[in-house]
């Protein structure tokens, strides 16, 4: 056991380097449960490598990585109880929108009628009831996200993992999609954290903001509280 009760993912003294290159250098930070937390820093600031270790897709050199208070350093990336919407894990190209939502309910085996059920549920939570027989290519760049975060869901995760999850969507259609994603977020109330290189995504959707570079945390604290008061001149710098 580690943190406050309400502490519901903690990265503790995570390091991990790529031969000579630190991609992560003593990360520790404490997520609380129902947050939606921004990782925000340049490119090949370590940002992804944070996330895949958090998930499991990834070894952490050295460190500890808690869940709900348990130890998950040494679980597969599978028994983590984690949904994630990743920028360039696409749908399936030859399943329709239903099969995409089903995926994982069908892994894991559940029965037919309860995934009709689970889907059709999921679809109305995204708004895109009707489409069910839509292949990824007859839908536009945000239903496709949308459907992303349906399959990412579809499961019940505890923990919502999104990396730059509109980094291929057009720019009008981006700013809808980070309000709607937010609230969509808080509505399910599942524990999330996004990776973004834009601070303005960062701030509009964020309750607290991880500001990382060259695979170091900078500064943690509300959006008015880095941008106010900002630790260190880099922080000073990327957010102005
Ligand atoms: N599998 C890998 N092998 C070698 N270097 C890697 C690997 N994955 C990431 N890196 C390096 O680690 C650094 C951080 O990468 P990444 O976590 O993807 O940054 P970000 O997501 O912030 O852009 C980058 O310099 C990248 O080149
Ligand atoms: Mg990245």
């Amino acid at each position: 056991m580690s943190g406050q009760a309400d502490t519901y993912v903690e990265l503790k003294h995570i390091n991990k380097n790529f031969k000579n290159f630190v991609a992560g250098d003593d990360i520790t930070f404490a997520v609380e449960k129902g947050k939606l937390v921004g990782l925000l820093g340049p490119s090949g600031s370590g940002k992804t490598t944070i996330l895949r270790i958090l998930a499991g897709l990834e070894p952490a050199d050295s460190g500890e990585i808690f869940i709900a208070g348990r130890e998950v350093s040494h679980v597969p990336a599978s028994r983590r109880g984690i949904g994630f919407v990743f920028q360039n894990y696409a749908l399936f190209r030859y399943r329709n929108v239903f099969d995409n939502i089903a995926f994982g309910l069908k892994v894991n085996h559940w029965k037919k009628q309860d995934i009709r059920d689970r889907v059709n549920e999921l679809m109305e939570l995204v708004g895109l009831t009707g489409l069910e027989d839509r292949y990824p290519k007859q839908l536009s760049g945000g239903q496709r996200q949308r459907v992303a975060f349906a399959r990412a869901l579809a499961v019940e995760p505890q923990l919502l993992l999104l990396d730059e999850p509109f980094a291929a969507i057009d720019a009008k259609v981006r700013k809808e999609l980070r309000l709607w994603l937010r609230e969509l977020i808080s509505r399910v109330g599942i524990t999330s954290i996004f990776v973004t290189h834009d601070q303005e995504e960062a701030v509009e959707m964020a309750d607290e903001i991880i500001i990382i570079n060259r695979g170091k945390i900078e500064q943690i604290g509300t959006p008015a509280e880095v941008y106010e008061n900002p630790r260190t001149p880099f922080v000073q710098d990327f957010l102005s």
